[in-house]
């Protein structure tokens, strides 16, 4: 196997997850650069709402030929990136999503010598303590062990993950913070900046073989940051409520001894364990020799800030809210 790969002119890109938030980013980019892109989409996705472009192909990711099928109605492809991913965390959805269809992306990349494959992890899969975690963290091991040449790309935290208040604020509501609001950090990142950089691993022989953590320009932000600039920003005094984060862990930790009475429990057990970590720990790189995150240490890639979302969301009258989202 090679690290580098010869890539003239077009390249054919099989984009799993090209109906999420970086999925789109990543096939706007791709097509901006002349890329070919077929994206798989679950069956009933409203395609006309997706950036014009790629290939879209529906599909039943429950049958076991499913990525057969697509390479029959769309050709082969050079390259794989996969945005896919459980959109709740909960176990089961995680392990059939971030492992599973993953897996099935690994095969078929290894048996039609896609050149390299490039998977969207997650920077916190660095402290793995919650289910979905593991999964990302058991199909990179797979993918490392492949002998394809891969790059794994783990950004920090996302604009729309940190912008979810804008609307509580508006309504005159307090900012919610867990703790003093500086228990964490990150450094946000873009989609269309994140979505640069991932197609910028293609034949880049210091991002291939490569576990890439990545966030936005610095500085680090903690929420009590965010908040600050959101009411300086709305020009309303700040007004904070602290919730403790120990709530959660409490509440997971009753749950957890539940569960194993009631295994439907399992799931709420689950997403009270993702609200606890979110809420104690950051994203940024975690140095294992002294036990804290390092703000130095995250690479930065890309010009967007944070703020300047929040400028144009405030100036908009925007919502950047949605539904079910999560930081994972
Ligand atoms: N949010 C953050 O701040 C953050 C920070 C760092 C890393 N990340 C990581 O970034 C990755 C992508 O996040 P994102 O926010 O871009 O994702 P997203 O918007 O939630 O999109 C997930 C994608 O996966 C697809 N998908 C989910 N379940 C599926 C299933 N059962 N079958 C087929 N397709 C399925 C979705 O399709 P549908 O549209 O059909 O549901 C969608 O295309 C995740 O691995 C996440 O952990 C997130």
């Amino acid at each position: 196997m090679t690290n580098t790969i010869t890539t003239q002119g077009a390249l054919r890109i099989l984009l799993l997850g090209a109906s999420g938030t970086t999925g789109r980013a990543v096939a706007r980019a791709g097509i901006a650069a002349g890329h070919a892109m077929v994206c798989p989409v679950r069956c009933g996705t409203d395609v006309a709402a997706l950036p014009q472009g790629p290939t879209y192909t529906e599909t039943d990711f429950a049958d076991a030929h499913w990525l057969a099928s697509v390479q029959d109605r769309c050709g082969a492809c050079d390259i794989v990136i996969s945005c896919v991913a459980s959109r709740s965390g909960a176990p089961k959805d995680a392990e059939a999503v971030d492992y599973g269809i993953n897996s099935a992306a690994l095969v078929y990349a290894r048996q039609a010598g896609v050149k390299q494959f490039i998977l969207l992890s997650a920077i916190c899969v660095q402290k793995p303590r919650l289910a979905f975690q593991r999964a990302k963290l058991t199909f990179e091991a797979d993918l490392i062990a492949s002998g394809l040449a891969y790059s794994i790309v783990r950004p920090t935290a996302y604009f729309k993950s940190l912008s979810g208040q804008v609307d509580r604020l508006r309504a005159g509501k307090p900012y919610l913070l867990f703790g003093d609001g500086r228990l964490t950090a990150c450094k946000p990142i873009s989609d269309d900046d994140l979505a640069a950089y991932i197609l910028g691993c293609i034949d880049t022989p210091e991002r291939m073989q490569a576990i890439l953590p990545i966030g936005g320009p610095g500085p680090a932000l903690t929420p009590r940051d965010m908040g600050a600039y959101l009411f300086r920003a709305l020009g309303r005094p700040p007004r904070y409520r602290r919730v403790p984060p120990a709530l959660f862990r409490g509440m997971a930790a009753v749950l957890g001894v539940l569960e194993l009475a009631f295994p439907p429990l399992r799931t709420k057990a689950e997403f009270l364990r993702i609200a606890h970590y979110y809420a104690t720990e950051s994203m940024l790189v975690w140095d294992p020799a002294t036990e804290t995150y390092d703000a130095e240490a995250a690479p930065e890639t890309g010009s967007d800030t944070l703020f300047a979302h929040y400028d144009r969301l405030i100036a908009s009258g925007a919502s950047d809210a949605r539904p079910g989202h999560a930081m994972f």
